[in-house]
């Protein structure tokens, strides 16, 4: 008797004729057609034995011989727990020892992941989505109450903090389950000061996503570490701004910030959560954002650096006097190339792919509104966290499925391809251009068709930096 499980990072979900199985730590994944979907639907959370599973499917595929059922899903179990997929056991005290086998959980979480297969399922899906809209990832903030006040926040400080029912969470939650989303992200304001939020992870963890947060770490304490791990959080993302702490405490208007979230982040990474820090570059830590990179590097954390900086959602633009002027951003593009390998690889890897812009005509700007959607903590939706003000529908008034389904505003939305900017698609720049909606909507006074001159200025220096530094050698 050979019984089968899930691993317990691994996660499957099944859309219109495709099953796909992902480990949530180190992002190995493979995808199903339609002809192997049964095999990946027997394999659950719930141990079965093997004899059982090839029962069950010569029922459902009575076309295929038993011999090659059988020895089709063996195959298939034995690479699926090479990749930390699944687990097998001889008794269920097997099983349970195998599946507490420690592997490695890169800290550093890989971007793209590993795929063993020659279909690499983020262009899969990027197409796929265009043609299915289906609910993959979303993004729920659970309160606006905050307690940092930080300078460049596209929150607008003036607005009444209010959290979300914790019965209504749940509904929700068991919603997206019903829609196959695999991915949701906890945050806020501060999702930490939700009063029910080791409740409400628990409850994610029973419906089976993967989790993740953003949190800016200054209440994490024992019990917080304690939900965080019997929820198998994915990753806990959090914002580090500098690490002398008048800088940092500057930006988040708290003294005394720097030092709790160090604390807060030592005690997640006690508990074998993946950290992931963001850090948004901008005039108050243009001169210390590095020592983050540099502190990140040595405990092997991943660091994102960002200075992008969107606008509030209320269209005032108050903050994005914390943006970095131009000769900032060339030399803090300039300082991450240096630091970063990764940068030069990713340019090379532009120099190598000759795009060809016009097959690009027809095709989406983004993932929002194909595959994500961002609930707000008053219930209000968006099709992402940036884009607040092209409010999509309330999740207080309709389900979930109705507003991904229904809304005019999602189907205006998905029927924009890069043909409604013509100007773009004869630019010589379009490779370096990471152009998005929320950005020209919250800068434009509500227009997500009209790019903002700041993109192209920053999108023309990409180029320029890296036509200098690649090209040449
Ligand atoms: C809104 S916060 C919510 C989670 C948590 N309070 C935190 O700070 O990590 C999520 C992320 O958005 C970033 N953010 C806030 N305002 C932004 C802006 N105007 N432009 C770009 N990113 C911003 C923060 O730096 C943080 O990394
Ligand atoms: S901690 Fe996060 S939500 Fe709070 S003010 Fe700062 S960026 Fe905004
Ligand atoms: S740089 Fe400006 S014109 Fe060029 S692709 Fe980007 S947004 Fe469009």
């Amino acid at each position: 008797m050979t019984l089968v499980k899930l691993h317990p990072d691994a996660f499957s979900r099944f859309y219109d004729g495709v099953g796909y199985i992902v480990n949530q730590f180190t992002r190995t994944n493979n995808l199903f057609d339609i002809n192997e979907l049964d095999y990946l639907k027997a394999i659950a959370r719930i141990p079965r034995d093997t004899d059982d599973i090839v029962a069950d499917l010569q029922i459902q595929i009575p076309h295929i011989p038993v011999d090659q059922i059988k020895a089709n899903f063996c195959k298939l179990v034995v690479v699926l727990e090479n990749e930390k997929l699944v687990v097998t056991g001889e008794s269920l005290e097997e099983l349970k020892t195998n599946e507490s086998v420690a592997y490695e959980k890169p800290y550093n979480i890989l971007e793209q992941g590993n795929t063993v297969q020659s279909i690499n399922p983020a262009i899969f899906f990027y197409s796929y989505f265009d043609k299915h809209p289906t609910l993959f990832a979303s993004q729920i903030d659970l309160t606006s109450h905050c307690n940092f006040t930080c300078r460049h926040c596209f929150y607008p400080p003036e607005r009444i903090p209010v959290s979300l029912d914790t019965g209504l969470v749940f509904d929700v939650l068991d919603q997206l389950a019903e829609m196959g989303t695999l991915i949701v992200t906890f945050s806020g304001g501060e999702p930490l000061l939700h009063k029910d939020f080791g409740k409400i992870l628990l409850k994610a963890r029973r419906n089976d996503f993967i989790i993740t947060i953003q949190s800016n770490a200054f209440l994490v304490d024992e019990r917080v570490t304690e939900y965080l791990r019997e929820a198998n959080v994915c990753t806990f993302q959090t914002s580090l701004y500098s690490m002398k702490p008048d800088d940092h405490d500057r930006i988040t208007g708290l003294p005394g910030s720097l030092k709790k979230t160090l604390q807060g982040i030592e005690l997640v990474g006690q508990s074998s959560i993946p950290i992931c820090v963001g850090c948004h570059v901008m005039k108050s830590n243009r001169h210390s954002y590095m020592s983050v990179l540099e502190w990140s590097a040595k405990r092997g954390v991943r660091c994102m650096v960002d200075f992008f900086m969107m606008a509030r959602s209320n269209f005032c633009t108050e903050n994005l006097g914390e943006s970095l002027n131009m000769k900032d951003t060339e030399e803090v593009t300039r300082e991450m190339l240096q630091y970063e390998n990764k940068y030069v690889e990713f340019g090379k890897s532009i120099k190598k792919a000759s795009i060809d812009i016009n097959s690009f005509r027809n095709k989406p700007i983004c993932d929002a509104g194909k595959s994500m959607l961002y609930i707000s903590s008053d219930g209000d939706c968006y099709p992402c966290a940036g884009f607040v003000g092209y409010n999509v529908g309330n999740v207080r008034q309709l389900p979930v499925k109705d507003i991904w389904n229904n809304s005019d505003m999602l189907s205006r939305l998905r029927s924009v391809t890069w043909n409604d900017f013509p100007e773009c698609l004869e630019c010589e720049a379009f490779q370096y251009c990471s152009m998005c909606f929320a950005r020209n909507f919250n800068e434009n006074k509500g227009n997500m068709l009209k790019h903002t001159s700041h993109q192209c200025d920053i999108t023309h220096l990409n180029m320029r930096v890296a036509t200098e530094r690649w090209f040449k050698s």
